[in-house]
């Protein structure tokens, strides 16, 4: 995560890539259920953080540098649940017994949106740009205001924002102080 970003505008073709490839994670039933709202360019990206980020409701002010503002491209991956709901009614799925949001038994809709949330950030990186992924916040009212100011349909869900941009010097996250866990207490071999 990159948290501070130079003021330059990212070339049209790398937005245009960042956001084909949005669309290439895998979902079940290939249902697809993901949106984005995408604000591209400094004019839109400031109209976002008065949404994403307002002084009082300022999201993780401790890591996050002034130049996050500078971020040229700001993408906000939306689930979307009732296009899961809708495609395990189909004929070929139904066998399943789905028929709401309560009968999955991990809520597919998240799971795919944050898929095709690391393929915007892979994109990124892969381009030679810096990406800063964080939630909506900080109380749960900050959704529903977010989702007014947009005109967003009750259906979606912002599951958080990324922030795109040339990297710029940003400190590393107090977080990272914990380390990365060894990896021979994460992996379990045949049995736990
Ligand atoms: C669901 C989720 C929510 C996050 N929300 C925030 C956030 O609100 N603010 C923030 O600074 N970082 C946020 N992060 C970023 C993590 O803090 C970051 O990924 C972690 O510190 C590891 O750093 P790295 O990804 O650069 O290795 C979030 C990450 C995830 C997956």
């Amino acid at each position: 995560m990159v948290r501070a970003f130079e003021p330059r505008p990212i070339p049209k073709e790398v937005v245009e890539r960042i956001l084909d490839n949005a669309q290439r994670g895998p979902s079940s039933g290939y249902s697809q259920g993901f949106d984005f709202l995408v604000f591209d360019g400094r004019e839109m990206t400031n109209i976002s953080w008065r949404h994403l980020a307002s002084e009082e409701e300022s999201h993780e002010p401790s890591n996050t540098e002034d130049e996050v503002v500078n971020a040229s491209l700001i993408i906000v991956p939306l689930a979307h649940s009732q296009a899961y709901v809708r495609r395990y009614l189909e004929p070929d799925k139904k066998h399943f017994g789905r028929k709401s949001e309560e009968d999955w038994p991990a809520p597919y809709w998240f799971i795919d949106t944050a898929f095709a949330s690391m393929l915007v950030l892979l994109t990124a990186v892969d381009a030679g740009l810096g990406a800063y992924y964080f939630s909506i916040g900080p109380t749960s009212k900050s959704i529903p205001i977010f989702k007014n100011a947009f005109g967003i349909p009750d259906e979606y869900y912002p599951i958080g924002a990324i922030a795109i941009g040339y990297p710029g010097e940003s400190k590393p996250s107090p977080s990272l102080k914990r380390g990365k866990r060894p990896k021979s207490e994460v992996m379990h071999f045949g049995k736990w």
